[in-house]
């Protein structure tokens, strides 16, 4: 057959990707992918209109991306679907730390550090002290020596280092001690927006929603031999926590920042600001063999 049919066209592209693919989970992906466009186009009756705006819309959220900006990222987490990849991919056993969304903003060659990190070093903004602590364990909680922790946050005015000229801020690769112990010093988080200069605001605005994540520190806790957890830490109390612009949060990675008047601080030195303190253990899963 030669011609065909809204009713036809489907089976008919299906059929010749299915014969011409060679790798079979590639011809599941690109199939499935064309049943599932062609049933939205039917079922909305996509107009011609219609579809070439949306052709115009993913041509500016590729236009948007640069070597420090993501926007087709930033469209998957807007949409849900980095946490539903999340959700399919991370099943968590009990000791194991759950995964959620990596966001745009991780980079790679931040400072390296050991037990006792100041990440709050170099930063343009001052913000309220925090100290977090806690162990990296194995899902038998056991400790895992020399983790590494890959922490990275917005700054006190919501934005993040690499949106804006500039060193890296807040940010830093903290390894764990011999008995699986880290320690970083850093600014409360605070609640901030995602970027809306783009394609993807554009998106956000039109559906009438807010566009804004609750206070969270980013980490990717890693060791040999165990798989690597992309996380955060949540402030307990964010007003955003229950409507996260891109549905991030997991109640068990909601942490007490607790606040402490100006005294001793945890490193042993006098501090006449108030600060706060979290504490919160990492459980990685063996890596698959
Ligand atoms: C972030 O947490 O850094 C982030 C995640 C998704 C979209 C924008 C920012
Ligand atoms: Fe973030």
């Amino acid at each position: 057959m030669r011609q065909f049919n809204e009713d036809t066209l489907t089976a008919a592209v299906v059929e010749r990707f299915q014969r011409g693919a060679k790798n079979p989970r590639f011809r599941e992906l690109i199939t499935a992918a064309v049943k599932h466009l062609h049933a939205f186009a039917r079922d909305v009756n996509l107009t011609e209109e219609e579809w070439f705006e949306g052709i115009k819309f993913l041509t500016a959220v590729g236009q948007k991306c640069d070597d420090k900006r993501q926007e087709f990222i930033l469209l998957s987490d807007i949409m849900g679907l980095s946490m539903m990849i999340v959700a399919l991919n991370h099943k968590t056993p009990p000791g194991a730390t759950e995964a959620t969304v990596l966001g745009p903003f991780f980079a790679h060659g931040a400072k390296e550090y050991g037990y006792g990190a100041d990440l709050r070093e170099g930063a343009t903004l001052k913000g309220e002290d925090v100290w977090v602590f806690g162990r990296v364990l194995s899902t038998d909680g056991k400790p895992i020596p020399n983790a590494a922790l890959d922490i990275w946050q917005a700054k006190a005015d919501g934005i993040y280092d690499l949106q804006t000229e500039g060193e890296f801020e807040l940010r830093g690769r903290v390894r764990a001690n011999e008995k699986g112990e880290y320690a970083l010093m850093s600014y409360k988080p605070k609640f901030y927006s995602v970027p809306m200069d783009g394609p993807v605001g554009d998106l956000v605005r039109a559906t009438g929603n807010h566009h804004m994540r609750p206070a969270h520190m980013h980490a990717i806790v890693s060791a040999p031999g165990y798989q690597q957890v992309i996380t955060h830490v949540f402030v307990e109390g964010d007003s955003y926590l229950e409507s996260d612009a891109v549905f991030g949060v997991k109640n068990s990675l909601v942490a007490e920042f607790k606040r402490h008047d100006p005294g001793v601080a945890p490193d042993g030195k006098r501090i006449e600001r108030a600060f706060y303190t979290v504490s919160l253990d990492f459980g990685l899963k063996p890596a698959a063999r």
